[in-house]
């Protein structure tokens, strides 16, 4: 039975993923590392409304496994000498540089802590690849432990993460299903069974699924694929909806209600974002093109298109609706994260929305409940599009809501907090310069209402 863990990478995934192992387990001790000194003082904070990760539920997990059999370090070397299983959970962005670049994941920090267990590790080891990764990166890892290795025994499982950020902790408690992929041979199979059981502690078997390897490694790509191509498939509704007179949330229920199509996942938006639907769609059509498949890589990148188009075409309409001019004109960012329930910002729509209005030499005014000013400063300088200065003129980040809308020419909703919909509008309206226009991304907001109020109201798709 398994009785350590370690965890490589403290982020959105390997943080709420071995908080909850180590609640549900504690006669297991679990050591999460990473490299990031800052991010592992702040998984320390005693002040719980610190954490490096904002998710509902994540800090009453924490607080109960905290000290107690989870804990946070950045002694890296020892959690692994330590540990029977190791989990890796470190970030595999899109590659920046030489081939692939822009499409394939880059696998450095996979690479390197595949070569620091092989140099640390003195007993044989489990490890688990948690981090999602292009389909046969397993072998890789092998050949490095099994080369560079001090003669001890590796085993390597696929056990993908499928939570959602926003519902980590619901997603993990209860998952649809836990997915591990090990090898045949009798080894492979004593290494899975020792994850299953770790699972099984809370997990009900028939949804604790094993596979080969392969298998594990790519049904993560293709779950997070066919997801976005729900969203990009609605959102390409959503434009055609906007010619014809049809309304997408009632074109999205009457699909819904058909069991085989089902309701999940069929809420048009101003594009999704996120570390994982892009950076996999990627990184699978660039796969399906190193084995000559220009159909398949074609197909699934088209998802992206459309998600780029759908980006694009909201700021857009604000350029357009505002008199084809937003130059030296206030506009009011209502949510600044990826969705709602994270302070997570990777890949957001606000970040290409916001890009785009300030080449309009528009200014903008951000408001987001949970996203530290620093990221919004981070993601924009790292579009490289203008100069920090220039960025830095072109937005205000506020810290109240009222604030942030007063005096705008126009508010765009990015993000669909809930505590949005609970504002009084009338008071934001009658602060905001007239005419008063809501380009509202999410459809959170009663348009019908806010149009009683006097505001100019556009969602998307309708
Ligand atoms: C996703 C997968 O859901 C999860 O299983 C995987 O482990 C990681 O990637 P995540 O990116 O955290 O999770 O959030 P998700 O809820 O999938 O949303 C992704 C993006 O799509 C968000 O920007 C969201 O706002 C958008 N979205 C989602 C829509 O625009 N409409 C929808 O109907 C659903
Ligand atoms: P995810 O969303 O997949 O969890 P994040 O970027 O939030 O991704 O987290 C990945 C974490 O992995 C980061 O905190 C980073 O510092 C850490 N990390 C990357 N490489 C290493 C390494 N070799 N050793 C320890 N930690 C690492």
């Amino acid at each position: 039975m398994i009785t350590k863990i370690c965890c490589i990478g403290a982020g959105y995934v390997g943080g709420p993923t071995m908080a909850v192992i180590a609640q549900k387990c504690p006669h297991i001790k679990v050591t999460v590392v990473d490299l990031n000194q800052e991010r592992i003082n702040a998984w320390n904070d005693n002040d719980l409304s610190k954490l490096p990760v904002y998710e509902p539920g994540l800090d009453s997990v924490v607080k109960e496994a905290r000290g107690r059999n989870l804990f946070f370090s950045t002694e890296v070397d020892h959690a692994i000498e330590e540990a029977e299983m190791i989990f890796i959970s470190v970030n595999t962005p899109t590659k920046t540089y030489g081939v692939g670049k822009g499409m394939a994941a880059d696998l450095k920090y996979i690479e390197l802590c595949a070569r620091q267990i092989a140099r640390v590790a003195k007993t044989d080891k489990i490890v688990v690849e948690k981090s999602t990764l292009p389909v046969r990166t397993a072998q890789a890892i092998k050949d490095i432990l099994d080369n560079t290795g001090n003669g001890v025994q590796f085993q390597i499982l696929s056990n993908p993460e499928f939570l959602a950020e926003g519902t980590a902790i619901e997603d993990l408690f209860a998952p649809d299903r836990v997915l591990i992929g090990g090898e045949t041979s009798p080894e492979g199979e004593k290494a899975v069974q020792a994850l299953v059981d770790v699972y099984a502690n809370w997990v009900p078997k028939d949804r604790i699924l094993t596979t080969n390897v392969w298998s594990s490694e790519l049904s993560k790509l293709t779950a997070n694929a066919f997801l976005a191509q729900r969203v990009s498939s609605i959102n390409a509704m959503s434009e055609l909806c906007e010619k014809t007179g049809a309304d997408v949330n009632e074109v999205a229920k009457a699909i819904g209600m058909d069991s085989r199509i089902g309701p999940k996942f069929l809420k048009s938006s101003v594009g999704f974002g996120g570390s994982c639907f892009q950076k996999d769609i990627l990184n699978m059509v660039y796969i399906a093109k190193s084995y000559g498949l220009n159909e398949v890589a074609d197909y699934w990148e088209q998802v992206i298109i459309m998600n780029d188009h759908q980006k694009r075409r909201f700021a857009k309409n604000i350029i357009k609706t505002l008199y084809n001019t937003v130059s030296g004109k206030k506009i009011a960012f209502l949510g600044w994260a990826f969705k709602k329930d994270t302070n997570d910002t990777r890949e957001s729509a606000a970040i290409y929305v916001a890009d785009d209005l300030l080449s309009e030499q528009a200014h903008i005014a951000i408001f987001d409940p949970k996203v530290e000013p620093e990221q919004i400063h981070f993601d924009l300088n790292y579009l490289d599009t203008r100069s920090k200065e220039e960025n830095a003129k072109g937005v205000s980040i506020e810290t109240d809501p009222y604030e942030t809308c007063k005096d705008a020419h126009a508010i765009a909703v990015l993000t669909e907090w809930d505590e949005f919909k609970t504002y009084d509008w009338q008071k934001i309206y009658d602060n905001m310069l007239k005419p008063a226009f809501v380009f509202d991304g999410r459809n959170i907001l009663d348009g019908k209402e806010l149009e009683k109020i006097g505001f100019k109201y556009q969602g998307i798709g309708k």
